[in-house]
């Protein structure tokens, strides 16, 4: 089963994944976490790229395809072989935030970020996306609170997120079965709480 984790600037994903593979470990599931842009080497490399500050110049569709380049090596080097050994892969983003970030937050032509984003991937589509969902703003000001990693992705304007999260809330309407939308507006321990039980719900659905 492949589930990915979405969500804007300061949604708390990145926070949530370890211990979600923790509890599910311990209810005997084979878990592997990832992550993107990364999870490979050259994946890593190519993170570091643009996220870099200093590489404000990057053009969109440059930005679309670097992106493309960290998936499609982590969709052959670690993702699918390892759904291919019956191994339950977590990633922490996946493709939707392609949609969100580059076609509807630079406002990147949508079928052709999507076609893109298919050639990337080879077709591989999530099982289960949750969509940790959360006010721009709040959001903004939790991550520069909590001090988070701050890199070029973070230095864009408001209406540039409010366009990301609209993004998020339009692709969830359009493939409502895949997604599950998560409040994390609310105490970390609650949001944890409602990942695992629904988390836990659909694998066991799934097998
Ligand atoms: P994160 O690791 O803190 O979630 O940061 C990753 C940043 O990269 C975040 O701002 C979202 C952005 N991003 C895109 O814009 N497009 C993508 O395809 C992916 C995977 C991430």
């Amino acid at each position: 089963m492949f589930i990915t984790l979405e969500g804007p600037e300061g949604s708390g994903k990145t926070s949530h994944i370890p211990y979600l593979v923790e509890y599910l470990r311990e209810k005997g599931y084979v878990v592997f976490p990832t992550r993107e842009p990364g999870g490979t080497s050259i994946g890593e490399q190519i993170r570091e790229v643009i996220h870099d500050l200093k590489n404000l110049e990057m053009h969109p569709r440059t930005e679309t395809l670097l992106y493309q380049a960290a998936r499609a090596q982590i969709v052959e080097q670690v993702i699918k072989p390892r759904l291919a050994d019956g191994v339950i892969v977590i990633s922490d983003r996946y493709y939707d935030s392609t949609i969100a970030y580059q076609g509807y937050g630079h406002q990147q032509n949508l079928d052709e970020v999507r076609a893109l984003v298919n050639y990337a991937t080879g077709g591989l589509t999530p099982d289960l996306t949750i969509l940790l969902d959360l006010d721009v703003e709040v959001g903004l000001k939790r991550k520069k609170k909590n001090d988070e990693e701050w890199n070029r992705m973070d230095a864009h304007e408001v209406e540039f997120y409010k366009r990301v999260r609209v993004g998020y809330l339009e692709m969830v309407k359009a493939e409502a079965q895949r997604w599950i939308v998560v409040n994390s507006d609310q105490k970390w321990e609650s949001v944890q709480e409602e990942l695992k039980k629904v988390l836990l719900a659909r694998i066991k659905d799934e097998s």
